[in-house]
């Protein structure tokens, strides 16, 4: 058998890849430097390094994987959130794009020298509680999840990062931290319904329904923080959520009857409302 260079075998996957993915290339190249541990460079400049047969058989493992629609990130165990390099595994939702929104939020509200205490509500891969704290250094962080599995996932990347400043807690929302109060609640919730329009299966299948899906057109986590965030924030504290687009007006329905002021919004990219934060009154 003749073996391949890995620029023959990137355009060789990437072809096999093009009917199911809209960055076939790409996709192949991140699984080839995955498995050879090659710099980007050393394939983009065409190097004529010839793969083993080794390298062979788990790049075509790899490559059906991918094929079969699942992520990248799973694939790899690897998703970059806020420019760090996260741990991700299938008890962990892939860290989206949009939820560096809320990470914004809470620098453009707060100072970073500030003596904080931050809790993160289903910290999953632990990305929020985790940029938080390299932003944060003098802030206490508090990350919680109900998902045993997620939280050792999160506590690796902490790890990783010797952010030395966030804790873990398990336990069903602000249950996992009864009599503690808190100057800023983050939480990305699950706020999907099983019958969403927008739901994007081909990636949703794979990530944990824990992470994702909610009843009642995917509120009910959103109302059930938004009820109990009050008894554990400080005054004027902030509840800061990430939510659906359609669900901007749910939400802050939920938040002024729960008695929040300054109900303020925050759009992503294509203009959608994607986080919405609030403040306690006293
Ligand atoms: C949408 S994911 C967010 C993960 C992570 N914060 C992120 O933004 O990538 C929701 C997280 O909430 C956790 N979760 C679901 N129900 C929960 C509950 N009742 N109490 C605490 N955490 C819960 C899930 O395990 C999951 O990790």
């Amino acid at each position: 058998m003749t073996l391949p260079t890995v620029n023959m075998w990137v355009d060789y996957a990437s072809d096999h890849l093009s009917s199911v993915t809209t960055t076939p290339h790409l996709d192949a190249e991140i699984i080839l430097r995955n498995v050879c541990g090659i710099d980007q460079i050393t394939v983009l400049t065409g190097a004529p390094i010839i793969l083993n047969s080794e390298q062979l058989k788990k790049l075509e493992k790899l490559l059906n994987r991918r094929h079969a629609g699942e992520p990248i990130a799973y694939i790899i165990g690897e998703k970059e959130f806020w420019s760090l390099p996260l741990k991700v595994t299938k008890d962990t939702l892939i860290p989206r794009p949009e939820t560096e929104l809320l990470v914004e939020f809470v620098i453009d509200k707060l100072k970073t020298d500030d003596l904080l205490q931050i809790l993160d509500l289903g910290t999953g891969s632990g990305a929020i509680a985790i940029a938080l704290a390299t932003e944060f250094p003098k802030a206490q962080i508090t990350a919680t999840d109900i998902s045993l599995k997620a939280l050792e996932v999160a506590k690796k990347n902490a790890k990783k990062y010797n952010t030395h400043n966030v804790t873990f807690k398990s336990g069903d929302w602000l249950n996992a931290v009864p009599n503690r109060f808190y100057s800023i609640i983050v939480c990305n919730p699950p706020y999907v319904g099983i019958n969403d329009p927008d739901l994007d299966v081909g990636q949703t299948k794979f990530e944990p329904d824990l992470a994702l899906f909610s009843t009642n057109n995917g509120m009910s986590a959103l109302q059930k923080i938004i009820a109990e965030a009050p008894k554990s924030l400080q005054s004027n504290g902030w509840l800061v959520l990430e939510h659906g687009h359609r669900q901007q007006e749910s939400v802050k329905k939920l938040l002024y009857d729960a008695q929040f002021k300054s109900i303020v919004h925050h759009y992503d990219l294509s203009g959608r409302p994607r986080v919405t934060a609030a403040q306690t009154t006293n």
